[in-house]
């Protein structure tokens, strides 16, 4: 793969930064307003109108900016075509359950792929006012000061989150029993419902591992650059090399990623585990 210097991928973040800021002002505007509120597909699987508009507007930016890009937006799909070196990975409303609901955690997250590896990613929390930026060789920030991951080095000491997709009523895989044991042998499991601020969390040093299956490239795409650029370790949970399209996802601090993934490995089915 052809390296890209800085200034391309600079530019490319100052493209990401513009379009999360700008959605981000859309998602505030409709918070608490919202007229309607629709299932998608899936039992549960929301979309509402200020996930539209914010993705709109996403897509506007981009098309100014880059109009040569690919586009894989959640609300609209592929836009371009797939085989395009670069392609842009736009969730604009990450934490749509929670954002219906008046429960204020959500963000936006608009990630560059290039060759298929997330190379640029921001992710922005209008709740929080929280702006987090990454890209290769670049480092990684929260309000344009330079963040790290954390230093716990033992997974009985460490905080974890992880979440569970929208076909977990379809199937076993559902990371119910993963969920129950890792509860059980650390300080404690959170389960926050946006995954891009789950990955942010983890560049942050707020907590210590992630890890989630049944994802698509749009809720993670900009948070692993943003956790690599900040020391963290991404994987698929067997510790292999990871790979978007499996939507299966390990992200930690880096010295608990070992005993993590090997509790996820050797997780016991449900209630046959003993203290
Ligand atoms: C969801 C959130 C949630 C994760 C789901 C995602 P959405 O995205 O990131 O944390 O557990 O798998 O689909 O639907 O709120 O954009
Ligand atoms: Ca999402
Ligand atoms: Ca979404």
């Amino acid at each position: 793969m052809e390296q890209k210097s800085p200034l391309q991928l600079q530019i490319c973040l100052d493209i990401a930064t513009e379009a999360v800021m700008s959605a981000g002002a859309i998602l505030e505007d409709y918070f608490g307003k919202l007229d309607t509120i629709e299932e998608k597909g899936r039992p549960g699987d929301l979309v509402t109108e200020a996930d539209k508009k914010a993705e709109v507007e996403i897509l506007k930016i981009l098309r100014r900016h880059v109009p040569e890009h690919g586009i894989l937006a959640e609300e609209s799909g592929q836009i371009g075509e797939k085989e395009n070196e670069f392609l842009w990975a736009i969730d604009p409303l990450d934490g749509t359950t929670n954002y219906a609901h008046g429960y204020p955690i959500a963000a936006v997250s608009v990630g560059l792929l290039i060759e298929g590896v997330p190379q640029v990613g921001a992710v922005y929390n209008p709740f929080r006012r929280e702006l987090f930026r990454g890209a290769k060789g670049l480092g990684a920030t929260c309000n344009r000061r330079p963040i790290k991951v954390s230093q716990t080095r033992e997974l009985n000491k460490s905080l974890l989150v992880t979440g569970f997709a929208y076909d977990r009523r379809e199937t076993r895989d559902n990371n119910y029993a993963e969920f129950c044991y890792l509860t059980h042998i650390t300080q404690g499991v959170r389960r926050s419902g946006a995954a891009s601020l789950d990955l942010t969390d983890i560049a942050m040093g707020r907590l210590d591992g992630y890890w989630e299956r049944g994802l698509s490239p749009w809720d993670m795409s900009a948070g692993i650059v943003i956790v690599e650029e900040a020391g963290g370790k991404v994987t698929a949970y067997d510790g292999s090399p990871f790979v978007i399209d499996s939507g299966r996802i390990l992200a930690t601090n880096g010295q608990i990623h070992r005993s993590l993934s090997n509790a996820l490995l050797e997780t016991p089915p449900l209630g046959e585990w003993k203290s």
